[in-house]
């Protein structure tokens, strides 16, 4: 596993072995700048927290990760994304098979109209992943398992996803992303339709799937970064302003404009 340098701050915010990079990474929605030379590490097996106030290009990074934007229109992106050092806009890249390698849990939780089994089921599929139905049985099971899913929902797999709570959504877009075994996991403010108690449970649940992925999670809650992520990236007005250790960024944060936040001053 890599380890984060030292010199890991405003300035250098390079590791060991980093399993995805950007570099000198630019953004433009037609003629509007959204990221300004981003430049970034995300470890293997941790969870990267990216904070900032809104507008501030969270999810716009997010989404250069796995290439979400390509589907915009008149969007222009300059600089580089690498997963395992390759770049991931070379001309050369399976956009198909790079998203299942980075797989993606949206803000609001948007399950197909289809069975619980079905969303489950649906990557490994189209992916021809499997062979057989007990193949995909046991991924779909697994699936749920890891997603802390299985218990509530095993009774019920023919049913609707769109019966399940709002919490239990969730965790079946965190299974339907695991289904397909990414590498990483990338989540766009996950708990943010979700009740404290369902909150905490996507949150456990996150910090056991580090064990297994890399994650790179979006956040407006400071407590939810700070209880869920080892290092802590703070964007402002489209720039990468700091990054470092969750620790070192909510105690002893080296930029004004990052203490400013976290301290509630702005955002
Ligand atoms: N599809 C789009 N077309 C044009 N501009 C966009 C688009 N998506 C985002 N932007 C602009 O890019 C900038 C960054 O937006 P982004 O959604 O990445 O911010 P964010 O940090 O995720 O904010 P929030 O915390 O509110 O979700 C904003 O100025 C936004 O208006
Ligand atoms: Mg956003």
């Amino acid at each position: 596993m890599a380890a984060v340098s030292q010199s890991a701050m405003t300035a250098e915010p390079s590791v060991a072995s980093p399993k995805m990079t950007a570099r000198d990474l630019n953004l433009f929605y037609s003629d509007n700048q959204a990221l300004f030379d981003v430049n970034l590490d995300i470890v293997e097996r941790q969870v990267t927290a990216l904070i900032g106030p809104s507008g501030c290009g969270k999810s716009t990074f997010l989404r250069c990760l796995n290439r979400m934007n390509d589907t915009i229109d008149g969007v222009t992106i300059n600089g580089k994304v690498t997963l395992d050092n390759r770049d991931i806009y070379d001309k050369h890249i399976d956009v198909v098979q790079l998203r299942a390698r980075i797989g993606m849990v949206f803000q609001k939780p948007n399950p197909f109209p289809k069975s619980i089994y079905d969303n489950v089921a649906y990557g490994p599929r189209i992916h021809g992943l499997v062979n057989s139905r007990d193949e995909l049985d046991e991924i779909v099971m697994t699936s749920l398992e890891r997603a802390g899913l299985l218990k509530e929902v095993k009774d019920r797999l023919q049913s609707p996803a769109t019966g399940l709570s709002g919490g239990q959504q969730q965790r079946l877009c965190i299974a339907r992303a695991v289904a397909v075994s990414p590498e990483v996991i990338l989540m766009d403010e996950p708990c943010s339709a979700l009740d404290p108690i369902a909150t905490a449970k996507v949150e456990e649940l996150i910090d056991e799937l580090r064990s297994n992925y890399t994650i790179v999670i979006v956040t407006h809650s400071m407590q939810q970064a700070a209880r869920v992520s080892q290092r802590t990236a703070f964007f402002h007005l489209g720039k990468l302003v700091e990054v470092g250790e969750t620790d070192q960024i909510f105690t002893n944060p080296k930029d004004e404009r990052t203490k400013g936040y976290i301290t509630g001053r702005f955002g």
